[in-house]
């Protein structure tokens, strides 16, 4: 296991389609390893494969709606298909590969996904809330867009950080 580099808005790799993963081999099981490794390092809750520079339809999702006491788990979703959206939510995201910004996006709050597993089952996972969120915004990724495209507005230093200053 391995970090990998996490690319930033400026490079190209991230504004390309990816291509279907075809080999569900030892390689693709180190590249969803290293990712996992990365995307918890970075305290993310998603992370695509094109951000780490593979243009292959690989993604990985927290499901952060997990039992209390339960370890959250990391989904790997591989050539991952939506095939329903329902609800919507308006909320705060940001993106591993645009630091320190943040928008306001409207999204499903329901999403299933049908994709295949790091050995090449296909299945189905529905996910609500914060985990379609992430869900949507990292199959996107995989399309070649970022969130800043669908942005309603982004947030102001202030909305992020709070007012400088305070009590002395
Ligand atoms: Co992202």
């Amino acid at each position: 296991m391995a970090l990998r580099n996490i690319l930033t808005k400026e490079d190209k790799s991230l504004y390309k389609v990816c291509r279907p993963v075809v080999k569900f081999d030892a390689r693709l099981h180190q590249l969803l390893d290293d990712m996992a490794d990365t995307l918890i390092k970075a305290n993310g809750v998603g992370l695509a494969a094109p951000q780490v520079g593979i243009l292959r339809r690989a993604v990985l999702v927290i499901e952060t709606n997990v039992e209390e006491g339960e370890d959250e788990v990391i989904l790997e979703l591989i050539n991952p298909e939506l095939v329903e959206t329902s609800g919507e939510q308006v909320g705060a995201e940001g993106c591993l590969s645009v630091p320190g910004e943040y928008g306001i996006v409207r999204r499903p709050d329901h999403a299933v996904v049908k994709a295949q597993d790091r050995n090449g089952e296909w299945f189905e996972y529905a996910g609500d809330g914060l985990t379609a969120r992430c869900i949507c915004h990292e199959l996107e990724h995989l399309d070649g867009h970022l969130f800043t495209e669908k942005c309603e507005r982004m947030l102001t230093h202030e909305e992020i950080y709070g007012t400088e200053g305070g009590e002395e």
